[in-house]
Protein backbone atom coordinates (compact mmCIF):
# COMPACT_ATOMS: atom_id res chain seq x y z
CA UNK A 1 0.00 0.00 0.00
CA UNK A 2 1.19 3.39 -0.84
CA UNK A 3 1.03 6.57 0.78
CA UNK A 4 -1.79 7.52 -1.47
CA UNK A 5 -4.23 4.11 -0.44
CA UNK A 6 -3.57 4.49 3.19
CA UNK A 7 -5.11 8.34 2.79
CA UNK A 8 -7.78 7.03 0.66
CA UNK A 9 -8.68 4.35 3.66
CA UNK A 10 -7.87 7.47 6.14
CA UNK A 11 -10.90 9.31 4.20
CA UNK A 12 -12.81 6.30 4.26
CA UNK A 13 -12.57 5.63 7.91
CA UNK A 14 -13.05 9.47 8.58
CA UNK A 15 -16.39 9.59 6.15
CA UNK A 16 -17.96 6.79 8.20
CA UNK A 17 -17.06 8.08 11.65
CA UNK A 18 -18.82 11.10 10.57
CA UNK A 19 -22.90 10.40 12.03
CA UNK A 20 -24.43 14.31 10.74
CA UNK A 21 -23.95 16.01 7.32
CA UNK A 22 -22.00 18.94 9.20
CA UNK A 23 -19.52 15.98 10.73
CA UNK A 24 -18.58 15.55 7.21
CA UNK A 25 -18.38 18.65 5.72
CA UNK A 26 -15.89 19.10 8.57
CA UNK A 27 -14.27 15.79 7.35
CA UNK A 28 -14.08 16.48 3.70
CA UNK A 29 -11.68 19.99 4.80
CA UNK A 30 -9.41 17.70 6.12
CA UNK A 31 -8.99 15.94 3.07
CA UNK A 32 -10.25 18.26 0.26
CA UNK A 33 -10.34 21.36 1.60
CA UNK A 34 -7.68 24.70 1.39
CA UNK A 35 -5.15 23.24 3.86
CA UNK A 36 -6.59 19.96 3.07
CA UNK A 37 -4.06 16.93 2.86
CA UNK A 38 -4.86 16.25 -0.97
CA UNK A 39 -4.66 19.88 -1.77
CA UNK A 40 -1.27 19.76 0.42
CA UNK A 41 0.31 16.61 -1.75
CA UNK A 42 -0.27 18.77 -5.05
CA UNK A 43 1.34 21.58 -3.61
CA UNK A 44 4.06 19.34 -2.66
CA UNK A 45 4.48 18.52 -6.59
CA UNK A 46 6.67 21.84 -7.22
CA UNK A 47 10.09 20.30 -6.79
CA UNK A 48 9.83 17.30 -9.29
CA UNK A 49 10.79 16.73 -12.53
CA UNK A 50 8.42 17.20 -15.21
CA UNK A 51 8.57 13.46 -16.09
CA UNK A 52 7.56 13.14 -11.73
CA UNK A 53 5.08 15.48 -12.06
CA UNK A 54 2.99 13.37 -14.65
CA UNK A 55 2.75 10.39 -13.10
CA UNK A 56 2.24 11.71 -9.64
CA UNK A 57 -0.21 14.15 -10.70
CA UNK A 58 -2.01 11.35 -12.43
CA UNK A 59 -2.28 9.55 -9.07
CA UNK A 60 -3.13 12.48 -6.82
CA UNK A 61 -5.59 13.46 -9.16
CA UNK A 62 -7.12 9.61 -9.08
CA UNK A 63 -6.84 9.80 -5.41
CA UNK A 64 -8.70 12.98 -5.31
CA UNK A 65 -11.31 11.46 -7.47
CA UNK A 66 -11.83 8.47 -4.88
CA UNK A 67 -12.26 10.65 -2.00
CA UNK A 68 -14.74 12.42 -3.77
CA UNK A 69 -17.03 9.24 -5.22
CA UNK A 70 -15.97 7.88 -1.26
CA UNK A 71 -17.76 11.78 0.14
CA UNK A 72 -20.82 11.34 -2.25
CA UNK A 73 -21.61 7.93 -0.94
CA UNK A 74 -21.45 8.92 2.44
CA UNK A 75 -23.29 12.23 2.29
CA UNK A 76 -26.04 9.92 0.18
CA UNK A 77 -26.23 7.66 2.93
CA UNK A 78 -26.38 10.17 5.45
CA UNK A 79 -29.35 11.80 3.59
CA UNK A 80 -30.89 8.80 3.28
CA UNK A 81 -30.24 8.05 7.21
CA UNK A 82 -31.84 11.44 7.72
CA UNK A 83 -34.73 10.98 5.75
CA UNK A 84 -35.88 7.64 7.58
CA UNK A 85 -35.52 9.15 10.41
CA UNK A 86 -38.04 11.88 9.76
CA UNK A 87 -40.77 9.65 8.51
CA UNK A 88 -40.21 7.26 11.28
CA UNK A 89 -40.99 10.55 13.33
CA UNK A 90 -43.58 11.74 11.67
CA UNK A 91 -45.45 8.74 11.01
CA UNK A 92 -49.06 8.83 11.83
CA UNK A 93 -50.95 5.76 14.12
CA UNK A 94 -54.05 5.22 11.06
CA UNK A 95 -54.76 2.38 14.14
CA UNK A 96 -55.33 5.45 16.50
CA UNK A 97 -59.53 6.24 17.39
CA UNK A 98 -59.88 9.65 15.03
CA UNK A 99 -60.43 13.00 17.33
CA UNK A 100 -64.29 13.45 17.05
CA UNK A 101 -65.94 16.84 16.22
CA UNK A 102 -69.23 15.92 17.98
CA UNK A 103 -72.47 16.81 16.03
CA UNK A 104 -74.42 19.84 17.61
CA UNK A 105 -77.71 19.89 18.23
CA UNK A 106 -80.79 22.60 18.52
CA UNK A 107 -81.61 23.82 22.03
CA UNK A 108 -84.59 22.21 23.16
CA UNK A 109 -86.29 25.41 23.52
CA UNK A 110 -85.23 26.17 20.01
CA UNK A 111 -87.00 22.77 18.89
CA UNK A 112 -90.30 23.96 20.88
CA UNK A 113 -89.73 27.35 18.91
CA UNK A 114 -89.72 25.15 15.71
CA UNK A 115 -92.36 23.33 16.46
CA UNK A 116 -94.77 26.02 17.56
CA UNK A 117 -93.77 27.87 14.23
CA UNK A 118 -94.83 25.10 12.05
CA UNK A 119 -98.18 24.33 13.57
CA UNK A 120 -99.01 27.46 13.65
CA UNK A 121 -97.56 28.08 9.72
CA UNK A 122 -99.94 25.05 8.61
CA UNK A 123 -103.15 27.13 10.34
CA UNK A 124 -102.16 30.09 8.03
CA UNK A 125 -99.99 31.58 10.62
CA UNK A 126 -97.07 34.14 9.43
CA UNK A 127 -94.56 34.95 11.77
CA UNK A 128 -93.35 38.17 12.71
CA UNK A 129 -89.99 39.09 14.53
CA UNK A 130 -89.61 42.31 16.47
CA UNK A 131 -87.13 44.45 19.08
CA UNK A 132 -86.27 43.25 22.47
CA UNK A 133 -85.39 46.78 23.26
CA UNK A 134 -89.10 47.64 23.14
CA UNK A 135 -90.71 51.12 23.33
CA UNK A 136 -92.61 51.89 26.47
CA UNK A 137 -95.33 52.92 23.85
CA UNK A 138 -95.86 49.39 22.61
CA UNK A 139 -94.97 47.71 25.53
CA UNK A 140 -97.03 48.98 27.67
CA UNK A 141 -99.29 51.83 26.59
CA UNK A 142 -100.54 51.07 23.41
CA UNK A 143 -101.61 48.02 24.97
CA UNK A 144 -104.22 49.80 27.19
CA UNK A 145 -102.05 50.07 30.39
CA UNK A 146 -100.96 53.54 30.69
CA UNK A 147 -98.25 55.04 33.24
CA UNK A 148 -99.43 54.35 36.79
CA UNK A 149 -101.41 51.56 35.29
CA UNK A 150 -101.08 48.82 38.54
CA UNK A 151 -100.99 46.32 35.80
CA UNK A 152 -97.40 47.81 35.23
CA UNK A 153 -96.04 46.58 38.59
CA UNK A 154 -96.57 42.74 37.65
CA UNK A 155 -94.06 43.38 34.75
CA UNK A 156 -91.25 44.85 36.40
CA UNK A 157 -87.99 44.58 34.38
CA UNK A 158 -84.75 46.32 32.96
CA UNK A 159 -85.27 49.44 32.02
CA UNK A 160 -82.96 51.71 29.34
CA UNK A 161 -82.12 54.91 29.91
CA UNK A 162 -82.76 56.12 26.70
CA UNK A 163 -86.09 58.42 24.69
CA UNK A 164 -88.30 56.84 22.37
CA UNK A 165 -90.01 59.03 19.71
CA UNK A 166 -93.16 59.65 21.89
CA UNK A 167 -90.70 60.64 24.49
CA UNK A 168 -91.08 57.95 27.06
CA UNK A 169 -88.15 55.15 27.64
CA UNK A 170 -86.96 52.00 26.80
CA UNK A 171 -86.91 48.46 28.35
CA UNK A 172 -86.31 45.15 27.93
CA UNK A 173 -89.86 43.77 26.80
CA UNK A 174 -91.70 42.30 29.89
CA UNK A 175 -93.69 39.98 27.19
CA UNK A 176 -94.37 39.46 23.13
CA UNK A 177 -97.89 41.33 23.37
CA UNK A 178 -96.07 44.96 21.91
CA UNK A 179 -95.98 42.52 18.74
CA UNK A 180 -99.01 42.83 18.41
CA UNK A 181 -99.03 46.51 17.68
CA UNK A 182 -95.83 46.50 15.77
CA UNK A 183 -97.58 43.57 13.47
CA UNK A 184 -101.28 45.23 13.09
CA UNK A 185 -99.94 48.85 12.63
CA UNK A 186 -98.10 47.32 9.59
CA UNK A 187 -100.71 45.54 8.21
CA UNK A 188 -103.13 48.33 8.35
CA UNK A 189 -100.62 50.23 6.65
CA UNK A 190 -100.22 47.51 3.97
CA UNK A 191 -104.03 47.45 2.88
CA UNK A 192 -104.22 51.33 3.97
CA UNK A 193 -106.18 51.98 0.37
CA UNK A 194 -108.53 48.94 0.41
CA UNK A 195 -109.65 50.31 4.23
CA UNK A 196 -109.95 54.02 2.90
CA UNK A 197 -111.84 52.76 -0.26
CA UNK A 198 -114.01 50.88 2.61
CA UNK A 199 -113.25 47.13 1.17
CA UNK A 200 -112.36 44.03 3.77
CA UNK A 201 -109.14 43.81 4.64
CA UNK A 202 -107.35 40.36 4.52
CA UNK A 203 -107.39 38.91 8.28
CA UNK A 204 -104.21 39.66 10.45
CA UNK A 205 -103.06 36.22 11.73
CA UNK A 206 -99.69 35.92 13.21
CA UNK A 207 -97.48 34.80 15.88
CA UNK A 208 -94.71 36.48 17.18
CA UNK A 209 -92.17 34.11 19.00
CA UNK A 210 -88.83 35.05 21.10
CA UNK A 211 -86.88 36.39 24.28
CA UNK A 212 -89.10 38.50 27.17
CA UNK A 213 -87.50 39.82 30.27
CA UNK A 214 -89.13 40.30 33.57
CA UNK A 215 -87.46 40.47 37.66
CA UNK A 216 -88.21 37.16 38.57
CA UNK A 217 -85.83 34.01 39.18
CA UNK A 218 -86.75 30.56 40.37
CA UNK A 219 -86.94 27.01 39.31
CA UNK A 220 -90.30 28.19 36.97
CA UNK A 221 -89.17 31.78 36.37
CA UNK A 222 -85.89 32.83 34.80
CA UNK A 223 -84.94 36.81 34.41
CA UNK A 224 -84.94 35.76 30.93
CA UNK A 225 -87.61 33.49 29.09
CA UNK A 226 -89.37 33.08 25.88
CA UNK A 227 -93.14 34.14 24.64
CA UNK A 228 -94.69 33.14 21.55
CA UNK A 229 -97.83 35.80 20.92
CA UNK A 230 -100.41 35.00 18.86
CA UNK A 231 -103.10 37.81 16.99
CA UNK A 232 -106.11 37.11 14.93
CA UNK A 233 -108.01 39.95 13.55
CA UNK A 234 -110.71 40.19 11.51
CA UNK A 235 -114.59 40.74 10.95
CA UNK A 236 -115.79 37.57 12.12
CA UNK A 237 -113.53 36.06 14.48
CA UNK A 238 -114.33 34.95 18.14
CA UNK A 239 -113.73 33.15 20.98
CA UNK A 240 -114.93 29.73 19.24
CA UNK A 241 -111.71 30.39 16.86
CA UNK A 242 -109.68 30.80 19.52
CA UNK A 243 -110.56 27.59 21.51
CA UNK A 244 -110.21 25.76 18.00
CA UNK A 245 -106.82 26.83 17.86
CA UNK A 246 -105.92 25.94 20.78
CA UNK A 247 -107.10 22.63 20.65
CA UNK A 248 -105.16 21.88 17.29
CA UNK A 249 -102.20 23.50 18.33
CA UNK A 250 -101.57 20.99 22.02
CA UNK A 251 -102.98 18.14 20.38
CA UNK A 252 -100.13 18.66 17.61
CA UNK A 253 -97.98 19.85 19.82
CA UNK A 254 -97.76 16.84 22.24
CA UNK A 255 -98.84 14.14 19.99
CA UNK A 256 -101.79 13.28 21.73
CA UNK A 257 -105.96 13.64 21.24
CA UNK A 258 -106.08 12.47 25.27
CA UNK A 259 -105.97 16.43 26.40
CA UNK A 260 -108.60 18.73 27.70
CA UNK A 261 -108.21 22.71 27.50
CA UNK A 262 -109.94 25.14 30.12
CA UNK A 263 -110.37 28.47 29.79
CA UNK A 264 -110.11 30.60 33.46
CA UNK A 265 -111.74 34.02 33.57
CA UNK A 266 -108.84 36.24 34.29
CA UNK A 267 -106.99 39.63 33.70
CA UNK A 268 -105.15 41.47 30.99
CA UNK A 269 -105.63 45.25 30.56
CA UNK A 270 -105.18 44.64 26.50
CA UNK A 271 -107.86 41.53 26.18
CA UNK A 272 -111.75 41.40 27.35
CA UNK A 273 -113.06 39.27 28.41
CA UNK A 274 -109.62 37.57 29.37
CA UNK A 275 -108.60 34.04 29.56
CA UNK A 276 -106.21 31.73 31.12
CA UNK A 277 -105.58 28.49 29.22
CA UNK A 278 -105.05 25.56 30.97
CA UNK A 279 -104.63 21.92 29.47
CA UNK A 280 -104.73 18.75 31.56
CA UNK A 281 -103.90 15.28 30.01
CA UNK A 282 -105.78 12.18 30.28
CA UNK A 283 -103.33 9.60 31.20
CA UNK A 284 -99.12 9.72 31.32
CA UNK A 285 -97.53 11.24 34.21
CA UNK A 286 -99.26 14.53 34.43
CA UNK A 287 -102.81 12.41 34.13
CA UNK A 288 -105.33 14.55 35.68
CA UNK A 289 -103.56 17.72 36.54
CA UNK A 290 -104.64 21.37 35.25
CA UNK A 291 -101.54 23.09 33.77
CA UNK A 292 -101.49 26.84 32.83
CA UNK A 293 -99.95 27.30 29.29
CA UNK A 294 -101.14 30.39 28.07
CA UNK A 295 -103.09 33.90 28.85
CA UNK A 296 -105.59 35.01 26.20
CA UNK A 297 -108.46 37.32 25.05
CA UNK A 298 -110.42 39.22 22.92
CA UNK A 299 -108.33 42.10 21.84
CA UNK A 300 -109.49 45.23 23.82
CA UNK A 301 -111.32 48.11 21.85
CA UNK A 302 -108.37 50.35 22.98
CA UNK A 303 -106.53 48.39 21.24
CA UNK A 304 -107.62 47.31 18.11
CA UNK A 305 -107.76 51.91 17.85
CA UNK A 306 -104.53 51.68 18.61
CA UNK A 307 -104.20 48.67 15.45
CA UNK A 308 -105.72 51.68 13.55
CA UNK A 309 -108.57 50.06 13.04
CA UNK A 310 -112.49 50.60 13.98
CA UNK A 311 -113.19 47.95 16.93
CA UNK A 312 -116.55 48.01 15.68
CA UNK A 313 -115.71 46.08 12.30
CA UNK A 314 -112.80 44.43 13.42
CA UNK A 315 -112.37 41.95 16.03
CA UNK A 316 -110.54 38.66 17.30
CA UNK A 317 -108.24 37.41 19.74
CA UNK A 318 -104.79 37.71 21.39
CA UNK A 319 -103.00 34.89 23.10
CA UNK A 320 -99.60 34.54 24.92
CA UNK A 321 -97.97 31.12 25.27
CA UNK A 322 -94.70 29.89 27.57
CA UNK A 323 -92.15 28.16 25.09
CA UNK A 324 -90.16 27.18 28.08
CA UNK A 325 -92.99 25.78 30.01
CA UNK A 326 -94.21 23.81 26.73
CA UNK A 327 -90.88 22.15 26.49
CA UNK A 328 -90.50 21.38 29.86
CA UNK A 329 -94.04 19.36 29.95
CA UNK A 330 -92.99 17.68 26.95
CA UNK A 331 -89.48 16.64 27.76
CA UNK A 332 -90.82 16.50 31.63
CA UNK A 333 -88.02 18.91 32.50
CA UNK A 334 -88.39 20.18 35.96
CA UNK A 335 -86.08 23.23 36.78
CA UNK A 336 -86.17 26.03 34.10
CA UNK A 337 -83.05 27.15 34.78
CA UNK A 338 -81.25 23.92 33.73
CA UNK A 339 -82.68 25.17 29.88
CA UNK A 340 -79.97 28.19 30.70
CA UNK A 341 -77.38 26.57 32.34
CA UNK A 342 -75.29 25.48 29.41
CA UNK A 343 -74.90 22.72 31.01
CA UNK A 344 -73.53 19.73 27.98
CA UNK A 345 -74.82 17.13 30.31
CA UNK A 346 -78.40 18.51 30.32
CA UNK A 347 -78.19 19.82 26.70
CA UNK A 348 -76.72 17.06 24.66
CA UNK A 349 -79.43 14.83 26.18
CA UNK A 350 -81.83 16.65 23.56
CA UNK A 351 -79.92 16.04 20.32
N1 LIG B 1 -98.80 39.17 27.56
C1 LIG B 1 -99.49 38.43 28.57
C2 LIG B 1 -98.48 38.00 29.64
O1 LIG B 1 -97.32 38.11 29.43
C3 LIG B 1 -100.15 37.19 28.00
C4 LIG B 1 -101.28 37.53 27.05
C5 LIG B 1 -101.03 37.73 25.71
C6 LIG B 1 -102.56 37.65 27.52
C7 LIG B 1 -102.05 38.02 24.85
C8 LIG B 1 -103.61 37.95 26.68
C9 LIG B 1 -103.35 38.12 25.35
O2 LIG B 1 -98.86 37.60 30.72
Amino acid sequence: MNDLDLLVGAAQADFAAAATPAELENAKARYLGKAGQVTELLKGMGALSHEEKKTRGAEINQTKQRIESLLTERRQALAEAELQAQLKAESLDVSLPGRQHGMGGLHPVSRTMERIEAIFGSMGFEVADGPEIEEDWFNFTALNTPADHPARSMHDTFYVDTKAPDGSGHLLRTHTSPMQVRHAVQHVKRHAAALAAGQAMPEIRVIAPGRTYRVDSDATHSPMFHQCEGLWIGENVSFKDLKAVFADFFRNFFETDDLEIRFRPSFFPFTEPSAEVDIAFASGPLKGRWLEVAGSGQVHPNVVRNFGLDPERYIGFAFGMGPDRLTMLRYGVNDLRLFFDGDLRFLSQFK
